[in-house]
């Protein structure tokens, strides 16, 4: 049985908490907590009467032995949380985003690089959704041929400005680094790379609609690849909003909505379908292909409905710092590098207007956020 602890127990953090405390990671048990707000320590001490609460991070690493520390606080403060657990030789799993700059994450990775004897992972639930998964063997094992173009729209995530209104830090510069690229965008972006793998460019275009924020709530980015772009287009202000990923190929085609997915696998490469053509739009029987569907699965709906597809990662983190196998993890901490790497890209060309390679000079970026929360603050 490992030793955990949540750091930050508010939304996420208290959800973690709780799965820890009802038995929902089976070999991991809650023996502490840490938030600096009092008044949510004194509530969850009213019902938890055997961890420990602090509101001290020092003194809680100092007082009781841990195993593992779970980070669920606003971004900025991740690195120097789970930087203080590694240190100790303790296993971190982070929230995402990693932390809000790719200068400041590199530090981080580099101290997790320092302390082998520690697991150190992301929270990327989104990696728990077998479609993904099962997409990405397909697009490996070159099934869909020569990428050829990919699209991805994520309207589905609907914030409203109670929910900005929520907590002080949501959707500021200076509070969390960003809006909806690096609050809810982060895990599709992930799943693009972790797909598609790393853009060499980015060109794109963010704005604020309907909502009294500082930061970005609608994006459109072009994500220029080698051999294909992708477009990537993302709010949280639409309804119904739609969330649809597009991978096209010389051999096949995949749709994946929200929770299913549409495989269409050529008979033949379009290469080929057109060096054979013998007619204007191609002859028909070579255009042949094979329909399949991927269904999200009604075990894993009730599982997300009982604890949130967060658990997932929770359960993989605690077998990968019992076992010391970092390879049971979906989604080790490093790996939180590549979507921040495109989060900055996409700030930096929507606030330059220029395209941008990926990535952006970590300096650079850190001179123009420090200058869009100096100018934030003059808007308040
Ligand atoms: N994986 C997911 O699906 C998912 C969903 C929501 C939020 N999150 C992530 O979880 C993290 C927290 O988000 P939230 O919505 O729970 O925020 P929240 O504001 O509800 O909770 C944050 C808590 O952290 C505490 N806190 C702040 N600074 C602290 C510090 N230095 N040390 C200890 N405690 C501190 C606050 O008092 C608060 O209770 C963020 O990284 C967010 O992106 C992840």
């Amino acid at each position: 049985m490992i030793r955990v602890a949540v750091v930050g127990i508010g939304r996420m953090g208290g959800k973690h908490a709780r799965n820890f405390c009802k038995g929902a990671v089976g070999n991991a048990r809650l023996v502490a907590v840490c938030d600096t707000d009092a008044k949510v320590c004194e509530t969850f001490a009213a019902k938890h009467a055997d961890v420990a609460v602090y509101t001290d991070l020092d003194k809680m690493l100092s007082e009781t032995p841990l195993d593992a520390v779970v980070v669920a606080t606003p971004h900025y403060s991740h690195s120097a949380i789970a930087k203080k657990a590694l240190e100790k030789g303790i296993s971190v799993l982070v929230e995402k985003p990693i932390t809000v700059t790719v200068k400041d994450a590199l530090a981080l990775v580099d101290v997790a690089k320092a302390h082998p004897e520690a697991i150190f992972a992301i929270m990327y639930n989104q990696r728990s959704n077998s479609i993904y998964a099962r997409a990405k063997k397909i697009i490996e094992s070159g099934k869909l041929g020569d990428l050829q173009r990919a699209s991805f729209t994520v309207t589905d995530w609907y914030r409203t400005q109670y929910y900005y209104n929520m907590g002080g830090w949501r959707a500021s510069w200076s509070g969390e680094g960003g809006g909806t690229l690096i609050n809810q965008c982060v895990h599709q972006l992930d799943i693009l790379q972790w797909l598609l793998g790393m853009p060499e460019k980015i060109i794109s275009r963010c704005k604020t609609a309907g909502r009294n924020i500082t930061t970005e709530n609608d994006v459109t980015a072009l994500f220029l690849y080698k051999d294909f772009d992708c477009v990537f287009t993302a709010s949280t202000h639409e309804l119904p909003g739609e969330n649809r990923f597009v991978i096209v190929g010389s051999k096949g085609t995949l749709v994946i909505t929200r929770h299913k997915a549409v495989c269409k696998f050529l008979k033949m490469d379009e290469k080929e379908v057109n060096a054979r053509a013998t007619r204007d739009y191609g002859n028909r029987k070579d255009k042949k292909y094979v329909k399949k569907r991927m269904y999200y699965g009604i075990g894993n709906y009730l599982t997300d409905a009982l604890y949130g597809q967060q658990c997932n990662i929770l359960r993989d983190f605690a077998a990968a710092v019992e076992k010391k196998d970092a390879s049971l993890l979906r989604a080790r901490g490093e790996e939180g590098l590549n979507a921040l790497n495109i989060i900055n890209a996409i700030n930096a060309s929507a606030w330059t207007g220029h395209t941008v390679d990926v990535p952006v000079d970590p300096e650079k970026y850190e001179k123009m956020l420090a200058e869009k929360i100096e100018s934030e603050k003059k808007t308040k």
